[in-house]
């Protein structure tokens, strides 16, 4: 265990190095520089996120570390050894090269890892880095280290998918936005936003992605649904995200679009209902059928009883014949 945190130490100074190198980097680097103006960036607004430039070139981190075939730089993602077909590693590179680079914080402000964008089009657009002692995707929210405050201020978080997002909605005067980066927002995500307000809203794509994000983040926000938080999904027109809406229309409709954020409740009912027709009775049965799993993961409480009742009401029965349907084939306790 000791030898554990001597190790994590190294992986962390490994990380602020190699932050402060891409930091500099695009100071240095017009392209990108022009990249981010291009999105709309201050300098002000990139220093805030520390945001980089890893520079392009196979080992440029050589210049960074005095040790470069130390194995804390592969253990931190920076590096990767290249292994041949006899199983012997060769040929150390650096992960990132040729891309912005975003450093993702722990809520100490400490950098564990980065994503890094790459500025013209090619596979992948944002590449990250691995899972490691210091980061674990499921864990982390981007942003939250600089949001921390602002949630606090405004009295709500916004969950957004996105790096973009995140620095875009900061720099249009919404600080208090955080990032899933693209994985299913899960219930540790949710226990962590729910440490910092009582209010979450989701905020993630339009598309196709984003709808699905957003069922998956409803599933996790169940277990956690509580009558003293308020759990709200902001639905975005389907080409637009966070970032592109609010550069096309402005902070006074993105708040607008928060303003109207659905409610949890009205979410959950709409979703179960989608894909049914509720004028016959196989329709309604599927949608107690799907609505089932949906209140055995909540808690009593009395928004879980409201939504006992839309879904009785939506499906011509009683909030009882929906809770004795909840009471047959109940999941084992975990
Ligand atoms: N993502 C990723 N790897 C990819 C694509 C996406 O890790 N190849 C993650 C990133 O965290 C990204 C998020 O998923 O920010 C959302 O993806 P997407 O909506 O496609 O990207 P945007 O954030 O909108 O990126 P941009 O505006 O820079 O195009
Ligand atoms: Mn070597
Ligand atoms: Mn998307
Ligand atoms: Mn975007
Ligand atoms: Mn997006």
């Amino acid at each position: 265990r000791a030898q554990m945190q001597a190790q994590s130490l190294a992986l962390s100074d490994a990380m602020t190095q190699a932050a402060e190198y891409y930091k500099l980097q695009l100071r240095q680097a017009p392209a990108a520089i022009g990249y981010l103006k291009g999105r709309g960036l201050t300098g002000e607004i990139a220093a805030r996120f520390a945001l980089g430039y890893a520079p392009g070139g196979w080992d440029n981190l050589r210049s960074v570390f005095r040790d470069y075939d130390a194995p804390a730089l592969v253990e931190a993602g920076l590096v990767i050894d290249r292994v041949d077909e006899e199983g012997h590693r060769n040929k150390r590179y650096d992960r990132f090269r040729e891309r912005v680079m975003f450093p993702i914080r722990n809520t100490k402000g400490q950098v564990i890892a980065f994503g890094g964008r790459i500025m013209e089009q090619g596979e992948p657009k944002y590449l990250n880095s691995p899972e490691t002692p210091l980061f674990s995707k499921g864990h982390e929210l981007y942003g939250l280290f600089e949001a921390r405050q602002a949630i606090r201020d405004a009295g709500y978080v916004l969950v957004t998918e996105g790096y973009m997002d995140v620095v875009a909605l900061a720099q249009m005067g919404f600080p208090q936005a955080v990032a899933t980066l693209g994985t299913a927002c899960t219930t540790t995500h949710v226990q962590k936003l729910l440490r910092q307000t009582d209010n979450v809203i989701f905020s993630f794509d339009g598309d196709k992605a984003g709808r699905r994000a957003a069922r998956r983040a409803l599933e996790a926000c169940l277990p956690h649904v509580s009558d003293n938080k308020t759990i709200k999904f902001l639905f975005l027109p389907a080409e637009h995200d966070p970032d592109s809406y609010i550069r096309e229309f402005g902070a006074p409709a993105f708040e607008q679009q928060v303003h109207e954020a659905m409610p949890l409740s009205q979410f959950l009912l709409r979703e179960v209902a989608a894909d049914y027709d509720l004028s016959e009775p196989e329709g309604r049965a599927r949608v107690q059928f799907d609505a089932k799993p949906m209140l055995q993961a909540m808690s009593p409480s009395a928004l879980r009883l409201q939504i006992v009742r839309g879904l009785a009401s939506m499906t011509q029965s009683s909030p009882g014949e929906i809770e004795a349907l909840c009471e047959l084939s109940k999941p084992v306790a975990e």
